[in-house]
């Protein structure tokens, strides 16, 4: 089978996707954006892209969306536990429903190869040493059982034709033009850059695996030109195994990476307690020459190296331009978007 050519990038204006649809473009994909525009506003910087884009819900995908394509990356989702938590029926329709819908799609146009952004979240709080793809699956919220479900769905419409992989990302950090400051390495540093105080509302002990945002694009495009049999119908775990970090360890890490900052530790009951250290063993045997380029110190450097350049303020950091949560629920509460998280006011489906 070719190399896939033409990609339709799904969630292009988010985190992630700000990111990776640039380092496409590098690598000479012909790349179509598409994006409901959530976070249209919500630049740390800007936009470096300059591929065409489709201004649409992907609850109102249109056959033609994706027709000519030789592969979708599919990150458009609600990305976010709280925002799970606050209308369970936005996750299920937004994050399962219309992604099975964008792949039956892909089937109905022909197109071969699709990556979803999937999450290690989907392991819960596990009770093993660390987890695998095989290990048993204990999503706690909506977002992570829309993982798990969409999952299951994709497995099930694999075939000769299709091949869906399932990328499980550990906590993704790192700059990009469309920041979020609602991830664990990214808050950790700006709160130490911007109060010099890192305040852990836990014992610490808890795991993530943590990857840096151009790591993950660089193994997405990995996948993405990977010969087919090494990926048709895989799941795999995104990182790799010196990524994963207990919440004290990244605590340190952004206190020493901000000098004059200091770290408290307030053991909360109520406090995150999920955990999930991961194995990145199938990644790393399946691409034994991918390299990590970041690993959490010099990211959360990065990071603060940038703060300081962009002069990042309070304002910033804590305001809801940042958070996915607080800017849904602004245009919300503006009447910006309807009770569905649609627009309230039709917009322009052309790009620029
Ligand atoms: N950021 C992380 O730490 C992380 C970790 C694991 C998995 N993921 C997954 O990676 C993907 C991207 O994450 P992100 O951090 O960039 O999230 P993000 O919230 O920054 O970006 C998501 C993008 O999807 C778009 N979108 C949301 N709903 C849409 C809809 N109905 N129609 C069209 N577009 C819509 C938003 O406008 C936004 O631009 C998501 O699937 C997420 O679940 C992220």
């Amino acid at each position: 089978m070719p190399q896939p050519k033409r990609v339709l990038l799904t969630g292009h204006q988010g985190y992630i996707g700000a990111v990776m649809g640039p380092f496409l473009e590098t690598k000479g994909y012909d790349v179509v954006g598409l994006d409901t525009g959530y976070f249209d506003e919500c630049n740390l910087m800007p936009d470096t892209y300059t591929f065409p884009t489709i201004r649409r819900d992907i609850r109102n995908l249109m056959p033609q969306d994706v027709a000519g394509f030789d592969a979708i990356v599919h990150l458009a989702a609600l990305s976010n536990d709280p925002i799970g938590n606050l209308v369970e029926s936005w996750t299920e329709d937004i994050n399962h429903k219309a992604s099975v819908r964008l792949a039956e799609l892909a089937i109905d146009a022909g197109v071969s190869r699709f990556l979803f952004s999937s999450s290690c979240i989907m392991y819960g709080m596990s009770s093993t040493n660390e987890v695998n793809e095989d290990s048993p699956l204990a999503p706690q919220t909506e977002y992570a059982r829309s993982k798990v479900k969409t999952e299951e769905a994709l497995r099930e419409m694999a075939n000769d034709s299709f091949s869906p992989t399932c990328l499980r990302n550990g906590t993704i950090y790192g700059i990009s033009p469309h920041m979020r400051f609602d991830t664990v390495l990214n808050s950790l540093v700006g709160l130490a850059y911007t109060t010099k105080k890192v305040i852990v509302q836990s014992d610490g002990k808890p795991w993530r695996p943590v990857i840096h945002v151009s790591d993950v694009a660089r193994s997405f495009e990995q996948v993405l030109r990977a010969p087919i049999e090494d990926v048709h119908n895989q799941a795999f775990n995104n990182g790799a195994d010196h990524l994963n970090h207990q919440v004290i360890e990244l605590a340190n890490i952004a206190v020493e990476a901000v000098p004059g900052s200091s770290i408290e530790v307030r053991a909360d009951a109520g406090a995150d307690q999920r955990t999930y250290k991961a194995s990145f063993a199938k990644f790393a045997k399946t691409f034994p020459d991918f390299e990590w380029k970041f690993n959490a110190r010099t990211g959360a450097q990065e990071l603060a190296d940038t703060f300081a350049r962009i002069n990042l303020s309070s304002d910033d950091f804590t305001g809801p331009r940042f958070t996915r949560l607080k800017w849904l629920q602004r245009l919300l509460e503006g009447g910006v978007l309807d009770s569905d998280l649609r627009w309230a006011e039709p917009v322009a489906v052309a790009s620029k």
